[in-house]
């Protein structure tokens, strides 16, 4: 399933974050609002219990949340300034760091570094992947959590592309994907058009 949150704030944080005028330091920091926007949808269905307590007026029962514990997982390196932001909402949860290069040959995506929660069998993950464009890595990404065990996986991009969102549809059909965009798809450099550029350059500061 593709959830396009298109909310007014996400739209127009968005179009700044496109903005090649756009700073490093604005551009950090609207990638973490959008984040956290985005977040806001993704634990839309997060379960809830009841918890009994005086508030400074009554006694009562008040939700709160209750479900499966959170796992936040990073695609390194981008994926880290949106991990880093939704750590704010829920404290709570444990984070995994995931990182993957291309093989020159075999233009395949090869995982150089994995360090995930050892119970994340037990939690829900979201995954985050700012740049959904060939999907190649989020698809390799998405393998990585299954065989660590994961089973409830959520993943969260920034932009999408078309190209992306089929291949993660293919190969993990049981994988929500929620995006701030759907763009209209890869030019010859593999960049998402109209897309934002190359985003760890854009949160780093490198080129
Ligand atoms: N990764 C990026 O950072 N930008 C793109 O447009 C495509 C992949």
């Amino acid at each position: 399933m593709l959830t396009t949150v298109d909310h007014p704030l996400i739209q127009h944080k968005l179009s700044l974050m496109r903005d090649a005028r756009t700073g490093v330091k604005e551009f950090r920091e609207l990638a973490g609002e959008v984040s956290l926007l985005l977040a806001y949808e993704a634990m839309r269905d997060l379960e809830l219990t009841s918890a009994r307590f005086a508030t400074p007026v009554v006694e009562g029962e008040f939700p709160v949340l209750g479900g499966k514990k959170l796992a936040l997982v990073a695609l390194l390196r981008a994926g880290l300034v949106m991990t880093e932001a939704i750590t704010g909402l829920v404290p709570a949860a444990k984070v995994g760091h995931i990182g993957m290069y291309r093989d020159p040959q075999t233009l395949t995506p090869v995982t150089y570094y994995s360090k995930l929660p050892g119970d994340i069998a037990a939690r829900q993950v979201f995954l985050t992947d700012p740049m959904l464009a060939t999907g190649g890595s989020a698809v390799a990404a998405l393998s990585t959590l299954k065989e660590a065990g994961a089973k409830q996986i959520k993943l969260m991009c920034i932009l999408a592309a078309p190209e992306g969102v089929a291949a993660v549809r293919e190969a993990h059909p049981d994988v929500p994907i929620l995006t701030a965009a759907l763009d209209d798809g890869l030019n010859d450099h593999g960049y998402i058009v109209p897309g934002l550029g190359d985003a760890g350059d854009r949160i780093y500061g490198t080129k």
